[in-house]
């Protein structure tokens, strides 16, 4: 498995990082994003969409937990499991059209559902611990589970 660490020292980098996998992006694909609140998922979830050339702006999804956006070249299917996880065969129907799927907080399907879910790409951004005196330091981890690129 193929695995590439980054390490990311603002808002934008971290958007850039995301940019540049979105670019590279095979449909349909399903991303698993994780690590704490606060860490940078939903600014990973807009490089993407910025790649795929989402035209709206990209926010955290609503209380339902999904958010969908067609103005770009794919289907981006933008989902967030922290409150609710959304049932496996919602993201299996969206996954049989090529389109992006992104999940925020993905490791909470297995904690509620019981089984893992199967991503092609898991990517996990966390506090840079080592370098806490610059507060805007983050490190993801991106790890292509399924395929290389
Ligand atoms: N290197 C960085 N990468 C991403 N965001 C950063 C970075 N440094 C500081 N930030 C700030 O951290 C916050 C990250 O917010 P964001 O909503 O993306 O987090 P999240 O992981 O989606 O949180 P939640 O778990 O609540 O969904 C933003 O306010 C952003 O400006
Ligand atoms: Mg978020």
């Amino acid at each position: 498995m193929k695995q590439v660490k980054k390490i990311s020292r603002s808002p934008d980098d971290t958007e850039q990082i995301a940019f540049e996998l979105g670019s590279q992006l095979k449909p349909p694909v399903l991303i698993g994003l994780n690590g704490p609140l606060g860490a940078g998922k939903t600014v990973f979830a807009k490089g993407i969409a910025d790649a795929l050339g989402v035209k709206e702006l990209v926010t955290s999804p609503t209380f339902l937990g999904i958010s969908e956006y067609y103005s770009g070249k794919l289907p981006f299917i933008h989902m967030d499991f922290y409150q609710k996880v959304t049932e496996a065969s919602k993201i299996e129907y969206f996954l049989k059209k090529p389109s992006v799927v992104l999940i925020e907080w993905a490791n909470n399907f297995q904690e509620v559902i019981g089984r893992s879910l199967n991503t092609d790409i898991s990517i996990t951004i966390d506090f840079d611990i080592k370098n806490i005196e610059n507060e805007q330091n983050r490190k993801i981890i991106i790890r292509y589970t399924k395929f290389s690129l």
